[in-house]
Formats: C-alpha cells, sequence, structure tokens
C-alpha cells in the first residue's frame, strides 16, 4: 500500500501496551499505509516517553505538554514549566501536546486546568509551536480562552464541539481533527461538523489506543485503522478516501512544519 496517512494524535507510549506490542504495532502500521504519527505527552515522563518514540521511529514526532488532569500533579509550577521548555528544544518535538479543559470529570479544579492551559498557549505563541487541543465539554471555555492568546495555532484534538463552535475555532485559525468516533452510529453532531468543515482545515487522528472506529470498537486502537475513518469522511464529502488522505496529511505537514 502506498505511505500516505498522517495520524495528527496518539499515545503509542500508553501503559496499555506491553513493550514487544508497542514495537509489533508501530512497525505494523508503518508498513499499511502511515507515513507519520504525532505522539502527544500528556505530562513530563509521557512527554519524554513520545521524545524516545521520536527518536527512535522516523515517522513518529513528538508533542509534550500537560494534559488537564495531570496538572493536579505539578507541584513547583516554576520547575514545570522550565522542563517543557527544555523539552520543545528537541528536534522532533514539534507541538505543545496535549493541552486543554476536561469538564467531564471533576479530577483536577477547573481554574487549575484553565491555569495551565493558559501558561501553555503562551509558552506555544513564544516558541511559535502549534498546540493540540483537548476539549471535553468546555467548549465555550476554550473558545474564550482562545480568543484571548490571538496567534497561537493549532488543532482540537477528537472535535467533539458543535458546527457553531467548529465555525469559531476555524475563524480564529484552527485546524479541527477528526477521530474514529466519525464512524460511530450515534455520531450526528461530528458529521454535521464534518459535511462544512473545509478542506484545508482538516485533519485525522486515532488517539490510540482509543476510540476505534467500527468495526474495530472495544479493539486497542493503531493508526492504520485510519482507512475506516477516512473511508467515513469520503463518504460524507463524496470525494475518495485517497484524496482524503492526501488533503489530511499535507495539512497536518503545514501545521506541524514538517516536510513531506
Ligand atoms: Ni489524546
Amino acid at each position: 500500500m502506498e505511505q500516505i496517512i498522517f495520524d495528527a494524535h496518539a499515545h503509542y507510549n500508553d501503559d496499555l501496551y506491553s513493550e514487544a506490542e508497542r514495537n509489533e504495532v508501530i512497525e505494523y502500521v508503518f508498513e499499511n499505509g502511515v507515513k507519520f504519527i504525532l505522539n502527544a505527552g500528556t505530562n513530563i515522563q509521557t512527554s519524554k516517553e513520545s521524545i524516545a518514540l521520536a527518536e527512535k521511529y522516523k515517522g513518529i514526532y513528538a508533542g509534550v505538554g500537560f494534559y488537564p488532569h495531570d496538572c493536579i500533579n505539578i507541584t513547583d509550577e516554576k520547575e514545570a514549566l522550565d522542563t517543557l521548555d527544555t523539552l520543545t528544544k528537541h528536534p522532533k518535538v514539534v507541538s505543545i501536546a496535549e493541552i486543554g479543559l476536561d469538564y467531564h470529570y471533576d479530577d483536577t479544579p477547573r481554574d487549575i486546568q484553565k491555569k495551565w492551559f493558559e501558561l501553555q498557549l503562551d509558552l506555544a505563541k513564544q516558541k511559535d509551536m502549534p498546540v493540540c487541543i483537548h476539549d471535553r465539554e468546555a467548549h465555550g471555555d476554550v473558545v474564550e480562552i482562545l480568543k484571548r492568546h490571538k496567534g497561537v495555532k493549532g488543532m482540537l484534538h477528537s472535535f467533539s464541539g458543535s458546527r457553531e463552535t467548529a465555525e469559531e475555532l476555524l475563524k480564529l485559525g484552527f485546524y479541527i481533527s477528526v477521530s474514529g468516533v466519525v464512524t460511530f452510529k450515534n455520531a450526528v453532531k461530528l458529521v454535521e461538523v464534518v459535511e462544512t468543515l473545509p478542506l484545508d482545515r482538516m485533519l485525522i487522528e486515532t488517539d490510540t489506543p482509543y476510540l476505534s472506529p467500527v468495526p474495530r470498537r472495544g479493539q486497542k486502537n493503531n493508526s492504520a485503522n485510519l482507512m475506516y475513518t477516512a473511508a467515513k469522511i469520503a463518504e460524507i464529502k463524496n470525494m475518495s478516501i485517497e484524496e482524503i488522505c492526501n488533503i489530511t496529511r499535507q495539512n497536518a505537514c503545514r501545521l506541524f512544519g514538517i516536510e513531506e
């Protein structure tokens, strides 16, 4: 198969994989249509693991950052920011990922989530580095905060908002990333978003090992499953799977500054 897919968001460092399984899965996806993977960090340790994967595999690029519910564990603010800053200097780190707000769970108070979201947006702006945003049931606050941080570029990972929220984010220059959720039977809202989403702002992602598309639900996800996600988007957009893979790959390369 031609190597054509860019998986804009994955966690191959996840503990769900044994070391042997991890290597096997990564080699499998690179032999099955996948050329690039953005592997996102969620705290300092997983960001370092992400970088280690990027050092090992040519097609893997790393994101570093604090996930909303990992911010509660930060004890020394200055040290955390300095360490993050240092990690961004690695040649294969291309994104502050993943950062944002998650109001589905209450593990981390919202004011702490917001503080770290904004601190990391400031770092991204200072570094001119794209962000990857996790937004779960926090669409209003995410848009409001991004409006106060104009000039930051990036993507909304596994977008779950409405068409109206997507419009606001597109106006701010953001890319919208579509996950395997689009293949689910109840994904009415996401299908609506994809219908009107401009092709030059669309990305595709797995969030591996989570969010496996139909017909792989219940299994650990992998980037080769993006064929199912791309097929669903192709159906919605009345285009070919190859076109969807090509356009989303070009978009991701442009956003992350990666040469094809
Ligand atoms: Ni993620």
